[in-house]
């Protein structure tokens, strides 16, 4: 411990770690303002509108829904970021985790500022994926409604394909059926396709004088059948929980109609979680603000997976696994908020002794029931003759096995450069982790922008490269990948101890499966 403790006054006193904690405040800096950003809710014009409708802004109403001083992990607040002339912060839609009447939530609320709350094909990725997540983890979900239904200009990225609109209430009706409750809260409008959210949930709770539901507008009824008739008259309230039967519960106001769903909550019937050793939390012996010393925007420098692990687990206690076998891959036990982990950390290229070390960590995970974390910096497996020769893809496909299979819960956290296969084989979004973050100066690509533009010189195509480069460059950041939902969010590294503690509390509201693998290539 002494040892430790010395080693690390050293490192951050030494000028490359002041180095990089400099750099890294710009880095957050600029993190933190882009959140601001795309956590505004669009236009001061529309957030008026909103209010003079005695309407909450969406975060406001996660906000009142939840415990109180509890925490609310937001998901992918970058979704659409920097695209359609950044005129859908957030994609319109926020979602995440929550607890209401002690019980952990997927929250999924429609933000009426953002175009009335309608969907493009970032906002449907969104939706999707939270349920996806709300399915993986047996996650009560709750819809706070306020949709125009379908971007129309957009339509066709966002109606017809597996994973579009459609989708979401075929998640609702399986989900229903494996009795995971679905609650809606319509506070707003609820058109079209929309109109099946509260349709197909278990429960629906509807505000009056403010919450619509129909299948055609006003306008579209008078189009089509020529009859008049108001918003209200045709799908509000009253005429839903009185006359049609598609809602359950009439609210007088946003507040009301919170406290509604917060009483359905608490009547639901307590699953058991998957039973696991859980010890009191230890602080890490280091600073978590320590780690911005460890990391360098040149993604070519390593990164000390030991030094980072030190500031992320309990105590910084880490029961290391094959210490001195395939030393590019550190794997071993630890405890995060008291939740024990196993943790794969790349410290270099794949090679087969650290795949067949990852392989066989995996497995004493799976057996032992203990939850899997990933720490992501990967230029891919190691590449030459000698390597092919000796059965580099052999023995990563072996890793890749026992990562696909693996009947735990998986956390992934792209801590650096995240590349090529290594990408797979350290659970990458592919793989199903229950979730995959990233840090603000991280990147994803299927090679670095030199290499792939190397790639190109070798085979002839000149003149192309520095359009290349400045091409990966773009789209290999975290903000391209979080703005496609390539990931769950961006998140600052100090806060993610916090943010994997919820995330395994999480994991354990559905039972572990039995181990299983396919067939390893021996
Ligand atoms: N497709 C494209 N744009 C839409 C839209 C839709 N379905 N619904 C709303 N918008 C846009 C509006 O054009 C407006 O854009 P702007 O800010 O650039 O001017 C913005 O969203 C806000 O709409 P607005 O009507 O001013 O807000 P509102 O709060 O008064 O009403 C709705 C919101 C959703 C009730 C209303 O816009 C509406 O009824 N939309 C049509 C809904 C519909 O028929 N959907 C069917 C598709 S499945």
């Amino acid at each position: 411990m002494t040892v430790k403790i010395k080693q690390n006054e050293a490192r951050i006193k030494s000028p490359e770690f002041q180095e990089n904690f400099r750099n890294y405040e710009e880095v957050l800096k600029t993190f933190r303002e882009k959140l601001a950003e795309v956590s505004s809710h669009s236009s001061e014009t529309a957030v008026e509108k909103h209010r003079e409708r005695g309407k909450l802004l969406a975060r406001e109403r996660i906000n009142l829904l939840i415990d109180p001083q509890t925490p609310f992990l937001e998901l992918s607040s970058f979704a659409a970021y920097n695209q359609y002339g950044n005129a859908f912060p957030s994609a319109g839609i926020i979602t995440g985790i929550g607890v209401v009447n002690g019980r952990e939530c997927l929250i999924i609320a429609n933000d009426a500022t953002v175009k009335g709350g309608t969907y493009i094909r970032e906002t449907i990725k969104k939706h999707v994926r939270a349920q996806e997540i709300a399915r993986q983890n047996k996650l009560i979900c709750i819809y706070l409604v306020d949709s125009g239904g379908i971007y129309l200009p957009e339509q066709a990225n966002v109606f017809p394909d597996r994973f579009d609109f459609g989708r979401v209430f075929y998640n609702q009706a399986r989900m229903s059926a494996e009795g995971i409750p679905q609650i809606s809260v319509v506070m707003g409008s609820c058109t079209a396709g929309g109109a099946y959210v509260p349709a197909m949930s278990d429960e629906t709770i509807m505000v009056r004088n403010q919450a619509t539901i129909f299948i055609g507008g006003p306008p579209l009824v008078l189009a089509a059948t020529g009859e008049e008739v108001t918003a209200e008259e045709l799908g509000g309230a009253e005429v839903h929980t009185s006359i049609s039967g598609v809602a359950d519960h009439i609210a007088e106001d946003d507040v009301d109609a919170l406290r509604i769903c917060r009483n359905i909550v608490a009547g639901l019937p307590v699953q058991e979680k998957q039973k696991i050793d859980i010890q009191p939390a230890k602080e890490p012996l280091f600073s978590s603000e320590e780690l911005y010393g460890l990391l360098s925007a040149d993604l070519k420098k390593p990164i000390n997976a030991h030094a980072i692990i030190n500031r992320l687990v309990d105590g910084s206690e880490f029961q290391e696994f094959k210490a001195n076998y395939g030393k590019t891959l550190a794997t071993g036990f630890a405890r995060i908020w008291g939740f024990p982990i196993g943790i794969v950390a790349n410290n270099s290229y794949l090679t087969s002794e650290s795949s067949l070390k990852g392989a066989h960590f995996i497995q004493l995970c799976v057996q032992r029931k203990i939850p899997l974390l990933f720490l992501q910096n990967i230029t891919g497996f190691i590449v030459g003759k000698k390597y092919e020769h000796g059965g580099i893809a052999r023995d990563g496909a072996k890793l890749i096995n026992a990562v696909a299979n693996a009947a735990v819960p998986k956390f992934t956290v792209v801590i650096g450069g995240s590349f090529g296969a290594g990408n797979y084989a350290m659970a990458g979004r592919s793989f199903d982790p229950h979730f995959l973050f990233m840090w603000p100066h991280s990147r994803i690509s299927v090679m670095g922008g030199e290499q792939a533009s190397g790639v190109l010189k070798s085979i002839g195509n000149n003149g192309s490269e520095d359009k290349l480069l400045e091409q990966f460059n773009e789209e290999s950041s975290a903000y391209y990948s979080s703005s496609r939902l390539w990931d769950d969010g961006i998140i600052d590294p100090a806060d993610t101890r916090k943010v994997l503690a919820m995330a395994i509390s999480v994991s354990l509201n559905r039972q572990f499966g039995e181990p299983g693998y396919g067939v390893f290539r021996m």
